[in-house]
């Protein structure tokens, strides 16, 4: 017999993992999930299985491929065989000359050499090559038995391109100095120069797509650039009611980071010629990593350093933005509600805002999140075939929770 407390705790979050699953591509959409889901996480039951600790900075370390550098906690807590499976070991030879066609598809179709230059800046090897890697882990789990396929391969360049593409725009956008731990691309050359570069590759990406000659793959993948388009104008706009913003705030970060994931695990899928169901599960499965990487992204811009991360870190504040750490602490201290509608510009906000974010438990809150999407994208890597890759989808998921940069 479970105690009466316990099998309150299965349930709440039972509602918060069905919740946080089950919802349509856009994701949190209605207030009601939110709210909902939102509750169950800040029941008493839920806050059990919040970190006993608080969030503390995180030191800074090389970039390594192997998973066990990139975990935050100590080795025996980092979660199960991580010492059988490494991804990045695993696709070694599919990953090694990743970069270097990226390169090549870029300069091949150029004879102005600046362009090239701006296009291929940051594909440049330092990069973590998250989408490529997970692209390809989806495409040998599918298929275990048989080398990636060209096509298969193009996927993933091609979604490691329309990232870095959209990041080139960032930078501009934000007015970003640094990336990966080297100038951002618009402190070397002007504002007209880097869109150019940014739409160049998009052009070369069309070029890919277009050879490959799938319709519904050049469609699925179209729809990554239409989300990202939006969900970086939604950044723009400003929700009154709480409700609202926590809506906004997941739409946004599947149009501006899940979107990406998932619909290229699904293009991937697709083009491996598997049936509707399996591409509903890898699509999803992309999805709830590519949340999940989103609120550590959000997480780490509050307790990661630049030095880290390899970019501005503590920025999303003076560009007026909240996000799940400042929306949770809302809660705590109400005083953060109008800072956040007038996007932390009045005096001493951002400091103000940043310091009630590290005294509430929105840091907690939020790593809570991430883990609960996690938890579901590592349920439903294991409905497929056991295989490494299979398993290696699952260690993908700590490497996004753990991750420290
Ligand atoms: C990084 O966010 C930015 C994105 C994930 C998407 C940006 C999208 C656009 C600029 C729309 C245009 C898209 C294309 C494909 C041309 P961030 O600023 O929160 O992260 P950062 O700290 O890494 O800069
Ligand atoms: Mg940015």
């Amino acid at each position: 017999m479970i105690p009466l407390h316990n099998q309150a705790l299965l349930l709440s979050c039972r509602i918060a993992g069905t919740l946080l699953c089950h919802i349509n591509p856009a994701g949190w959409r209605t207030p009601t999930i939110a709210t909902v889901a939102r509750s169950a996480i800040h029941s008493t039951a839920s806050k059990r299985f919040l970190p006993s600790q608080r969030v503390k900075p995180i030191a800074a370390q090389p970039i390594g491929s192997a998973l066990q550098k990139s975990c935050s906690v100590p080795q025996h807590l980092c979660t199960r065989q991580h010492e059988t499976v490494d991804p990045y070991v695993l696709l070694e030879g599919e990953l090694r000359h990743i970069y270097q066609d990226i390169r090549e598809e870029i300069e091949l179709a150029t004879n102005h050499p600046e362009l090239g230059r701006i296009a291929t800046y940051y594909f440049d090897g330092q990069g973590k090559a998250l989408r490529p890697m997970i692209t390809i882990l989806m495409a040998k789990a599918l298929h275990s038995d048989r080398p990636i396929t060209k096509g298969q391969r193009q996927i993933a360049m091609i979604s490691e391109m329309i990232h870095t593409a959209s990041l080139v725009h960032d930078d501009v956008i934000d007015q970003s100095f640094a990336r990966r731990g080297k100038p951002s691309v618009n402190v070397l050359w002007n504002q007209q120069q880097v869109a150019q570069a940014g739409d160049y590759i998009l052009a070369v990406v069309s070029m890919m797509l277009a050879r490959l000659q799938h319709n519904d793959v050049t469609l699925i993948l179209s729809e990554i650039l239409a989300d990202l388009v939006q969900g970086e104008l939604m950044q723009l706009d400003t929700k009154e009611t709480e409700n609202e913003r926590f809506a906004h705030y997941f739409a946004r970060s599947y149009r501006k980071t899940a979107s990406l994931i998932a619909n290229s695990l699904k293009a991937v899928a697709v083009l491996t010629g598997v049936g509707e169901r399996t591409a509903e599960i890898s699509f999803q499965y992309g999805r709830n990593l590519g949340l999940a990487f989103q609120l550590v992204d959000d997480l780490l811009d509050f307790v990661s350093s630049a030095e880290a991360m390899g970019k501005p870190a503590a920025v999303d504040l003076k560009l007026g933005l909240a996000t799940a750490p400042v929306l949770f602490a809302c809660e705590q201290f109400p005083e953060l509600n109008a800072m956040i509608v007038r996007r932390f510009r009045g005096e001493g906000d951002t400091e103000r805002a940043y310091e009630l974010v590290h005294r509430s438990e929105g840091l907690e809150q939020t790593r809570f999140l991430a883990r609960k999407h996690c938890a579901e994208a590592r349920r439903l890597a294991s409905q497929f075939d056991q295989s490494p890759y299979q398993h290696a989808l699952v260690v993908v998921c700590d490497f996004v929770l753990n991750r420290m940069k």
